[in-house]
C-alpha cells in the first residue's frame, strides 16, 4: 500500500515500535532517569502526563532495562480492579496461589514482598498504570502499600502513573496521606517543536525512509496541532501519509496537513 509508495520497509507511526527504536526525547529520558532512581532507592513515585504523552512507553523502556535477577517488575493497568482482585493479582504475579479472602491475600502479598526482598535479594517494583481510573477504595490500598515499611526502609518500589486528573484526586484531603508520602514526582510534558520534527524524522528513518516526506511547514503545523504529544503526532502523520498517497503526492506539505486537520480532525 502506501508503504511501497513512500519506500518504507515498515509502517511508520505505529504503536508497535520496537523499544530500542524509541525516539529519545529529553522529557522521556528524564522520566526514565527518575524511574531508575525510584527503582534503585525503593521510592514511592508519581508520574503524571497527558493522554498519549508517552508514559506507558517509557515504563516499558524501564522494564526492558531492568535486571530480572535484581528486580521483580509487576505491571498493573486494570482500572476495574477491586481491592481483593488487586491483592490476588499481586500474589499471582509473585508466583503464589492467592488466598480467597482479601485480608488473607493482602497478608500473603506482604509476606511475599518481604521474602523477595530479604531472602531472594530482589526488589519488587509495582507499577500501577492508568492510576487516574482507580476508585477511592483502591487508593486506600495504595496508601497501605506506601506504609509498607520495615525500619523506615521500604522493601519495594511503588510507581503510580496516570493522567492529570490523578493529581486532582490526590489533592483531596482524603488522600493527603498518600500525597505526603510521594518521594519523587514527575510531569511528562509534550515534545518541543524542534523535537516534534526530529520525532517525525526518526519514525520515518526507522521505517527505512531517508527522504524528507514532510516539509518544514507541515511539521510546524503538526506540532501546533499535536502540542508535542506523540500519539497525536502519530495519528496525524498517518492520516497525512494516506492522504498524500491517495493523491500520488510524494511530499506532505502544509496544505495537505491543513486539509487533513479540517476533514479528519475537524480543526484548523
Ligand atoms: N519516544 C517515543 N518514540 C516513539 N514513539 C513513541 C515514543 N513515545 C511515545 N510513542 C508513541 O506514542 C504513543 C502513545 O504513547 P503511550 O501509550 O506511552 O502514552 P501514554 O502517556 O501512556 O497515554 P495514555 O495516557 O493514553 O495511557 C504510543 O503509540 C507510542 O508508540
Ligand atoms: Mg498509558
Amino acid at each position: 500500500m502506501y508503504e511501497q509508495f513512500f519506500g518504507f520497509s515498515h509502517t511508520p507511526f505505529t504503536k508497535n515500535i520496537n523499544p530500542v527504536q524509541l525516539y529519545p526525547s529529553m522529557a522521556q529520558q528524564e522520566l526514565l532517569a527518575r524511574l531508575y532512581y525510584m527503582v534503585e532507592h525503593r521510592c514511592f513515585g508519581l508520574v503524571i502526563g497527558e493522554v498519549g504523552a508517552g508514559k506507558s512507553t517509557t515504563l516499558r523502556s524501564l522494564y526492558e532495562k531492568l535486571d530480572p535477577a535484581k528486580y521483580l517488575f509487576i505491571y498493573l493497568s486494570d482500572s476495574s480492579l477491586n481491592p481483593r482482585g488487586f491483592y490476588r493479582d499481586l500474589c499471582r504475579r509473585m508466583g503464589l496461589e492467592p488466598a480467597f479472602l482479601k485480608s488473607d491475600a493482602k497478608r500473603q502479598f506482604q509476606t511475599a514482598v518481604m521474602e523477595c526482598f530479604q531472602s531472594q535479594k530482589k526488589t519488587p517494583v509495582v507499577a500501577i498504570d492508568e492510576a487516574h481510573l482507580l476508585d477511592h477504595r483502591m487508593l486506600e490500598e495504595v496508601r497501605f502499600l506506601t506504609n509498607f515499611q520495615m525500619d523506615t526502609l521500604s522493601p519495594m518500589t511503588l510507581i503510580l502513573m496516570g493522567q492529570p486528573e490523578l493529581l486532582k484526586t490526590l489533592s483531596l484531603s482524603a488522600f493527603e496521606a498518600i500525597n505526603q508520602r510521594i518521594d519523587i514526582r514527575f510531569h511528562l510534558m509534550g515534545l518541543s517543536e524542534e523535537e516534534t520534527r526530529s520525532y517525525i524524522q526518526h519514525h520515518l528513518k526507522t521505517a527505512g525512509c531517508h527522504n524528507a516526506v514532510f516539509t518544514e511547514e507541515a511539521m510546524k503545523l503538526i506540532h501546533q496541532y499535536a502540542r508535542g504529544i506523540p500519539r497525536k503526532i502519530n495519528n496525524i502523520c498517518t492520516s497525512c501519509l494516506l492522504h498524500a498517497f491517495a493523491g500520488s503526492l510524494p511530499l506532505v506539505d502544509d496544505h495537505s496537513v491543513k486539509r487533513v486537520l479540517m476533514t479528519e480532525f475537524k480543526t484548523a
